[in-house]
Parts: structure tokens; sequence; C-alpha cells
């Protein structure tokens, strides 16, 4: 049998790791971790606290009910993915909200929220056969997984999915208000002190504006495939 790889699928917001990663996962039979939908649970985490209110966030707080958060990720046979569960309830819908997404950058920003999720995701991956996209996977999580992605595209492409993602969800989301959501969280995702997002010198920039989600799956799987026949 095969060696089992760790892959890390790291890039800007909505260049369609997620889609990507889930069918590598299933063609590898590996596990898949979305590292964002953590960052996300803990942000929803923090609503539901009332730690976020319109013009202030509680971070002290939050810092200290970090040891109330449990995340964890269950199999949807029906759906054929992994959900995210908050403290055992599944929020797999209400961490993808407009309003979460507006407010997950700033939780991101938090060096005790990175380290708790960080150590977790590392617990995922311990055995390999782990596909993780995220922002600091590559460079922080698993600076050793022997295949690394950077996925890029242009933020109006990136914007547009997004759109009618949320438009198929019957979310009455608009396209400039999606538009100024992904270039405000490219800004701080880029622009943060602790584990900025950024290409790690040995991922392999992939830019998708131009594929389609089958081209992508296949060139990606290749690449895989090389990785893995590297070290058996
Ligand atoms: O991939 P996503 O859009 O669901 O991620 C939500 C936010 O979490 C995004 O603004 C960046 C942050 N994030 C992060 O800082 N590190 C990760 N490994 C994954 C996500």
């Amino acid at each position: 049998m095969s060696k089992k790889i760790t892959i890390a699928i790291d890039g800007f917001s909505s260049t369609g790791k997620s889609t990507v990663a889930k069918q590598l996962a299933k063609a590898l039979e590996y596990i898949y971790v979305d590292s964002g939908a953590m960052y996300r649970a803990v942000t929803l985490f923090a609503m539901q606290n009332g730690l976020i209110s319109n013009d202030s966030f509680d971070k002290a707080n939050l810092v200290k009910q970090l040891k109330d958060i449990t995340i964890s990720f269950e199999y949807n046979p029906v759906k054929g993915v992994a959900e995210v569960y908050l403290n055992g309830i599944n929020v797999e819908s209400d961490i993808r909200t407009l309003e979460v997404s507006n407010f997950v950058s700033h939780i991101a920003e938090i060096s005790e929220v990175r380290k708790k999720l960080v150590e977790q995701q590392q617990q995922f991956g311990k055995n390999k056969g782990v596909v993780m996209d995220g922002r600091d996977i590559g460079t922080v999580v698993f600076p050793d997984a022997e295949l690394k992605i950077f996925m890029t595209a242009s933020a109006e492409t990136r914007a547009q999915r997004r759109f009618e993602e949320l438009k198929t969800k019957g979310d009455s989301a608009n396209f400039s208000s999606v538009l100024k959501n992904i270039q405000k969280r490219d800004s701080i995702d880029t622009n943060r002190d602790d584990s900025p997002l950024a290409q790690a010198e040995d991922a392999i920039l992939f830019d998708n504006s131009n594929l389609s989600v089958e081209q992508q799956f296949e060139a990606l799987l290749q690449l895989a495939k090389e990785a893995i026949l590297k070290i058996s």
C-alpha cells in the first residue's frame, strides 16, 4: 500500500480551496479538515455569548472562555462530508453567514485562538493522510507537508463565486458587499502579525481563475500522486 502524505492547501478567501480539498480527500481516502470552519466556530461562540456587538468586541473575555470551547467534526453520511460542531451542536450552516464572515478575520488575529486551534489541527494530522485547507497550513500547522498548494484567483472571480453560493442558499447579500468583504479579509489575513497568510517557500502557486472545478481537481490529484510516489 502506498504511504500517506500530508496535503496543505492555503490561499485567499473563496479560491475554492475547500471544494478541491474535499475532492482530493475523497479520491485518496484521506481525512479532510476545514481549518477556517474552526475560526468561524470560535466567532459564532463569541457572537452567541454576547462578546461581539455593533461597536465593541470583548477580546479579554473570549480569551478567558476559550477553555469552554470544544470544536469537533462529524461525518454526515447523507451529505458525504464532515460537519463542524461547537460544544456538541452542529453549526455547519450557522458559521457560513455573512455576519460571521465579516468578523472572523478579527478572531483569527488573536494569538491565543490560533494557538488552541493549531494544536488541535496538528493532532488531526498526526498520522498523515490528511488534506487541510486554510491560511497557515503549509507555513505553521504542517511545515513538513509533502504537498503544499497556494491557491489564488482574482478578487472579482472569487466574489462572483461566493455571491452565487450565497444566492443558492437563499442569502440576500449583494455582489458589492461580498466583494468588499473578500477584499477586507484578504487585507487583514495578509497583514496580521501572527501567522499571516503567505505562500510557503516550497508551495506550488496555483491560479484557478480560468479553470473549471474538474480541471483543477485533475491537476491537483496528479500533483498528489506524484508526491505520494516520491516517498513510497
Ligand atoms: O477559509 P474561511 O473563509 O472559512 O476562513 C475564515 C477566516 O479564518 C478567514 O478570514 C481567515 C481565517 N483563517 C485563518 O486565519 N487561518 C486558517 N488556517 C484558516 C482560516
